[in-house]
């Protein structure tokens, strides 16, 4: 049975998570060699220094390292929410560039392509539940009502897997750590993102509810999601296919 157990939820890869056809199939989302340097004045801080990965579609990769080695920095730069140093490095989505200039393919890559979870939740304090998992689905350029209803219901069918249809009309405020995630996880869903971006999704919960969030995500990939998942807790790591670590700047396998 033991082997049962190593064997990946998936059928069609092996125990690296890459898919068997990796060498041929292009990655769904790629860092290559991006650098993020932050500066205070004078000083310059080089977090990401030529850090590159390449995550297969379907696949779930665990991006494990230190508190302050980058982690947050670059699911960022994977999720379009900020660039690499100027000239260092890309972030392409299914083989595109995704970080060159801002505008319309950028937001639509960051309100469609991907969905982010957040390490502190950010959710909106004064809207409701429901409110606060519909949010991307209005965003966007048009507000029709057909979209809106449907974001709706999407979002009520996201929430009610997560366990919190009894919750929609409650506040962040009135909630739980864990049921705070799933609202975030939720949102993140809501408009059918190709890849999830989850940045220390459990790292405030209890190990229990944390296991009820993994599972949550886990559902998903079960249906296609690609997840991209960043903890500095080994267990929690354990539960996706690959695991990579951010080390002096840079991703090294295993
Ligand atoms: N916006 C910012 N401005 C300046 N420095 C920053 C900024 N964001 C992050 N840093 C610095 O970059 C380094 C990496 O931060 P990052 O948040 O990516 O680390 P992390 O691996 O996610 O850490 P943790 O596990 O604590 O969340 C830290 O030294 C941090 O202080
Ligand atoms: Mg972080």
């Amino acid at each position: 049975m033991a082997d049962a157990e190593q064997t990946p939820p998936d059928a069609g890869t092996d125990r690296s998570g890459r898919p068997p056809s990796a060498s041929t199939e292009p990655p769904i989302l790629a860092a290559h060699e991006v650098h993020r340097t932050y500066r205070f004045g004078q000083v310059e801080v080089p977090v990401l220094r030529g850090a590159s990965i390449e995550i297969g579609r379907g696949e779930w990769v665990a991006i494990l390292g230190q508190s302050g080695s980058g982690k947050s920095t670059l699911m960022h730069l994977l999720g379009g929410l900020d660039r690499p140093d100027a000239g260092r490095g890309t972030i392409e989505f299914e083989g595109r560039a995704v970080n060159l200039g801002a505008g319309r393919s950028l937001d639509r890559y960051r309100n469609r392509d991907v969905g982010f979870v957040f390490q502190f939740y950010h959710l909106l304090p004064e809207l409701s539940v429901l409110e606060n998992a519909c949010l991307p689905g209005l965003v966007g350029g048009w507000f029709g009502h057909a979209r809106a209803a449907a974001a709706r219901r999407r979002a009520g069918e996201l929430l009610e897997q997560a366990g919190l249809s009894h919750r929609l009309r409650h506040r962040p405020a009135e909630l739980s750590g864990g049921e705070r995630q799933r609202v975030a996880i939720a949102r993140a869903l809501v408009n059918g993102p190709r890849v999830l971006l989850a940045d220390e999704p459990t790292g405030n919960l209890d190990a229990t509810t944390g296991a009820s969030i993994l599972d949550l995500i886990a559902a998903q990939h079960a249906e296609g999601l690609t997840v991209a998942m960043v903890t500095h807790d080994a267990s929690v790591a354990a539960r996706a296919q690959r695991v990579v670590h951010l080390r002096d700047g840079q991703v090294v396998e295993g």
